[in-house]
């Protein structure tokens, strides 16, 4: 066991843990923050997406200590600069989640794609995204979501 500090959506996390755990388990378990979900466990399918310093990352496939005190944690329930604001509103608009399982990664890709890339092209959203499965196919919505809030 080890103590790790953790800054997740702007607030400093000291949590006493195995520093192999994947940060996926350390965000949901130990600090509370239910809306990243698990998938696969196996960085296959997005479900479990976070931002760390504005990259997206598959947190089942990252060990908590592997990340530093000064490395910026955002969760979907830190999603609110004015960015996400407006991703959020698109998915609204296009009424995007159908069983809602996979889409706090889908909008925590989306918002790393348009930080990095805040005119992407049709194939530019289709390559970036297409590590995040969605079981009941919202892909189109998603789409239209992301073209929605890059305009
Ligand atoms: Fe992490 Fe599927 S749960 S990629």
């Amino acid at each position: 066991m080890k103590t790790i500090e953790l800054s997740i959506n702007q607030q400093v996390h000291r949590i006493e843990v195995d520093p192999e755990m994947p940060l996926l388990w350390a965000i949901r378990d130990i600090v509370g923050l239910k809306g990243t979900k698990f998938g696969c466990g196996q960085g296959l399918c997005g479900a479990c997406t976070v931002q760390l310093d504005g990259q997206a990352i598959r947190s089942c496939q990252t060990p908590v200590g592997s990340i530093t005190a000064k490395q910026k944690i955002t969760t979907i329930e830190g999603a609110s600069t004015r960015l996400e604001k407006i991703i959020q509103a698109a998915w609204i608009e296009h009424q995007v989640p159908q069983c809602g399982y996979c889409q706090s990664g889908q909008i925590m890709s989306a918002t790393a794609l348009l930080k990095s890339n805040p005119k992407p092209s049709e194939s530019d959203i289709e390559n970036y995204m297409s590590g995040n499965i969605c079981r009941c196919g919202t892909y189109s919505r998603i789409k239209s979501a992301i073209q929605t809030a890059a305009k």
